[in-house]
């Protein structure tokens, strides 16, 4: 018989405690620990303990082929995934609720449904009918894709048992999933993990390629996380700033990918669309005739990606002075503040600081440094920095700049966009532009410095 008790589960962690209290021990979260009627463990039968039976071993090397990928047909995410789906494979998406999970996983099932693939998607939050005027907002209402609304992932399985194995089944989403086996309310973490657990094995057991939407917690987390990341082969986050219409898809975790990789897409009328080019996007209006804006040279994955980095530097007003960042690390924002002062001899410290990444990106490379640390000097002395330059360089504790990799990518993609000079580490080299090397934060002053005269001369 299987034992019945309660055990104590922290939602944000999935920490077992055998007493309920304010604050998980594991994770730090306050009021996260919920009673939940302890369950068999995942995959195994409760009862007496059964003698094990023998498996054989076998060798790594293989004669099959790598299973051909299921393309979807919209190719941000399809490279994201590391050039489509995985037969058998389980991708989690995840993403604040409302970001465009549901709209991006629509239109990638109806795309492969119209392509000649079986796709199933199945909403646990919507109605049929919302789906249906969803899908004929974004003209997919032709699309061949097999609707079904349900939550009880028995009935889910039973279902897609019946019918002949499809291609891409989506689940929409993982919190609204409950399964009978559990006495534990919906959205808890028993239920998402044993649900999305009993999901991923038919997956596994029957070829389908599953894709699962989970939201994510105000703490940046999707409820459940730890529980269900890795239960998965791949995790993408869904990120957009709101009040932005750019929505970017990124591997955090890939078992048959690279995890750099980002997909850009645009919220339109008509559903998401493909943005091909993003640093045009990135760049977009650009007021480059005002201080403190300088263009970063970065790489998203394999692709180079250009983004506009705005520094704004104003008197404090009263009190402790501000820092504030837009898609930037604020401790990085204050150790280029510090080597700036200690190196360079421009002292921020009584300064309001503001930095900020234009687009809505989230930029999180150590070669955007230098262009951080030109934009802050070039707000600070009020000039504006060349129009036609970009940037790129690491700079370290010690003032120094350094070396960042695939330069000459970055290059070739600042020369493609019409820009005419880099500042960047020494010993890099490319064609195309006039190169200007900084040894350290001093030359990086020194440059706007020479800037700042050949403007007061026009
Ligand atoms: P949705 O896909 O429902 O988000 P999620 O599943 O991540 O919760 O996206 C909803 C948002 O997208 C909503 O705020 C409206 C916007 N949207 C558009 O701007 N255009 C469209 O064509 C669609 C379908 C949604
Ligand atoms: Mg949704």
């Amino acid at each position: 018989m299987a034992r019945s008790s309660a055990t104590f589960v922290c939602q944000a962690c999935g920490a077992v405690h055998n007493k309920w209290s304010g604050k998980c021990d594991a994770c730090g979260g306050w009021n996260t620990i919920t009673e939940e009627s302890a369950a068999a463990p995942l995959g195994s039968n409760a009862g007496p303990r059964r003698k094990g039976r023998a498996f054989a071993f076998e060798d790594l090397k293989t004669d099959e082929a790598e299973p051909a990928r299921r393309a979807t047909g919209i190719g941000e995410f399809d490279r994201v995934c590391g050039g489509g789906l995985v037969p058998g494979s389980a991708v989690l998406v995840g993403g604040d609720p409302g970001v465009g999970k549901s709209t991006l996983i629509l239109q990638a099932l109806a795309q492969y449904a119209r392509a000649g693939g079986a796709a199933v998607y199945i909403s646990g939050e919507e109605a049929m009918a919302q789906v249906r005027l969803r899908a004929s907002r974004m003209g997919l209402s032709e699309a061949p894709v097999a609707l079904g609304s349900a939550t009880c992932v028995e009935d889910i399985l039973t279902t897609l048992d019946r019918a002949k194995t499809p291609g891409i089944v989506a689940v929409d989403s993982i919190q609204t999933l409950w399964t009978g086996a559990l006495e534990a309310a919906p959205g808890t973490i028993a239920q998402v993990r044993t649900s999305s657990f009993d999901l991923v094995r038919y997956a596994k057991s029957s070829g389908a390629a599953l894709i699962l939407v989970g939201h994510v917690t105000k703490d940046g987390q999707i409820a459940g996380p730890k529980a269900v990341e890795h239960l998965v082969d791949a995790v993408l986050y869904f990120e957009g700033e709101r009040g932005h219409q750019f929505r970017i898809l990124r591997a955090v975790k890939n078992r048959f990918g690279p995890t750099d990789e980002i997909g850009v897409f645009e919220m339109t009328g008509r559903g998401l669309a493909e943005v091909a080019n993003p640093s045009a996007l990135f760049l977009g209006d650009r007021d480059s005739a005002s201080p403190g804006t300088a263009v970063f040279a970065g790489i998203e994955g394999t692709r180079p990606l250009l983004v506009e980095v705005q520094a704004l530097v104003a008197d404090a007003g009263y009190g402790t002075p501000r820092r504030a960042v837009v898609g930037w690390d604020g401790g990085r924002l204050a150790m280029i503040l510090a080597v700036l002062d200690s190196r360079g001899g421009v002292n921020l410290s009584a300064r309001d600081v503001y930095l900020n990444v234009a687009g809505g990106l989230k930029v999180g490379e150590p070669a955007a440094d230098l262009a951080a640390a030109a934009a802050l000097v070039s707000s600070f002395a009020g000039v504006p920095l060349p129009r036609d330059t970009v940037y790129f360089g690491e700079i370290s504790l010690t003032g120094d700049v350094r070396t960042s990799p695939q330069a000459e990518l970055r290059l070739k993609e600042a020369a493609k966009l019409g820009f005419s000079s880099a500042v960047v580490p020494q010993d890099t080299h490319g064609a195309g532009l006039k190169l200007n090397p900084v040894k350290d934060v001093g030359d990086l002053i020194a440059f706007a410095g020479a800037a700042a005269g050949r403007t007061k001369k026009d």
